[in-house]
């Protein structure tokens, strides 16, 4: 008898928790929790003192997120015993960082409006705040969004790019989610701002497509740079900016991949290949078309969704009907009923 109605209770609970995901408009939360977007901004300005690259960090979050089944912050569910999560996926694993200060947003805006705001918003709004305050364009944001019920290490391994892969791969890799040329290039510009491993370059400073040699195209004393950065058996996780302005959301990171002082391959070949080497040369010489061009590119990003059922998460890191041991539940309910 208790069995029966535990399991009832379960069933309508589900059905009130789980909806399909609306369409997504500005300004989604402006009854429901006003203040939502500030209380975002509040607490990315606090990680930002705390530390200046921490805000690149969670800036990345949204590209890793939106590629893997839509924005649904499926990214940021944690492994369970019965689901392996994205966050030690291949590009994920030592390389994703700041978890914490998502956290750190999530429970001020729990606090504020308890169940109201996915943490999938939460991610547009925080990648948005982290362009603004490191001197990059403002955008207005569409929300809406549902969290995941799940992830998918595997589809994240399938789908997000390596650092070697060049500007033929990734043009065809981002045509397949309806962004072109021109939105890759300009949010490959996210790389003005943070940093990158040792790990995702010793291969084209000593190896590159397995010549044996250094890619040809990285500027000499920039190459010499690097090598002593990340010389060859050195430790993978030591870090470098990927432009000359690490702090800063400005062109200056395509002034550097016209000057062959590009971090990453994936940067570079930008430059090489000659259909993307146009944007290339337009965002260097004029910063307010990159701006928007990248601001526009951000938004796309955002609406990639699948449309599956999704909920509001309590907790970013773990779905709301996630119990460890339920099965304690079901016997101690047996024994009353
Ligand atoms: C075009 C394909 C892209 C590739 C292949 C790529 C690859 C990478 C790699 C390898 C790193 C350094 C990771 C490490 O060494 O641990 C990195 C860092 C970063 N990426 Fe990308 N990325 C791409 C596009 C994007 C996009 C679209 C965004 C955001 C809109 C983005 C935002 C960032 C940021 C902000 C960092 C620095 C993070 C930090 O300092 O913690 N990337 N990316
Ligand atoms: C680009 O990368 C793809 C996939 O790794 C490879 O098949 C192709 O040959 C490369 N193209 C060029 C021009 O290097
Ligand atoms: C790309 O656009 C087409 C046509 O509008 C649409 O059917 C498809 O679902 C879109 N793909 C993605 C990944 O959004
Ligand atoms: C360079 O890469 C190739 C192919 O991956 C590999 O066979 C070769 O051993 C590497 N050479 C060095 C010096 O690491
Ligand atoms: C980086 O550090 C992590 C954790 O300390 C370690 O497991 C990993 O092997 C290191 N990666 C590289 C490329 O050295």
């Amino acid at each position: 008898m208790g069995y029966t109605l535990l399991f009832f209770f379960i069933l309508l609970q589900s059905l009130n928790l789980f909806a399909i995901s609306t369409t997504l408009k500005p300004n989604f939360y402006s009854h429901a929790c006003p203040k939502a977007e500030f209380i975002v901004k509040e607490v990315m300005k606090k990680a930002m003192k705390r530390e200046t690259r921490s805000i690149a960090s969670v800036m990345r979050l949204q590209f890793h997120d939106c590629f893997v089944n839509g924005c649904d912050a499926s990214l940021l569910l944690d492994d369970t015993p019965n689901m392996l999560g994205e966050k030690l996926a291949l590009s994920n694993i030592d390389s994703l960082r700041s978890y914490e200060v998502v956290d750190d947003v999530k429970e001020a805006l729990e606090k504020a409006c308890p169940g109201v705001v996915s943490c999938a918003d939460l991610l547009i709004i925080a990648a948005r705040d982290a362009v603004v305050l490191s001197g990059g364009p403002y955008w207005e944001v569409k929300l809406g969004r549902l969290d995941s019920l799940t992830a998918s290490q595997e589809d994240s391994n399938q789908i997000m790019p390596s650092p070697r892969s060049n500007a033929t791969y990734l043009i065809d890799l981002f045509s397949r989610f309806n962004l072109s040329v021109q939105d890759l290039v300009a949010l490959s510009g996210s790389h003005s701002i943070g940093k990158g491993r040792c790990f995702s370059i010793v291969f084209r400073l000593y190896n590159q497509s397995g010549s044996g040699r250094p890619d040809p195209t990285i500027e000499p004393s920039f190459r010499e740079k690097l090598d002593k950065l990340c010389p060859l058996g050195g430790d993978g996780n030591v870090t470098g900016d990927l432009d000359a302005t690490p702090e800063l959301f400005d062109n200056q990171y395509f002034k550097d991949l016209v000057n062959g002082r590009g971090f990453l391959n994936s940067d570079e070949t930008l430059f090489t290949n000659s259909i993307t080497r146009e944007y290339v040369k337009e965002y260097s010489v004029d910063q307010e078309r990159f701006f928007k061009d990248f601001a526009e590119g951000m938004v796309k990003m955002g609406d990639l969704q699948l449309g599956r059922p999704g909920e509001i998460r309590r907790d970013c890191r773990v779905v709301n009907s996630y119990r460890p041991r339920v099965e304690v539940l079901f016997e101690t309910s047996n024994k009353k009923g």
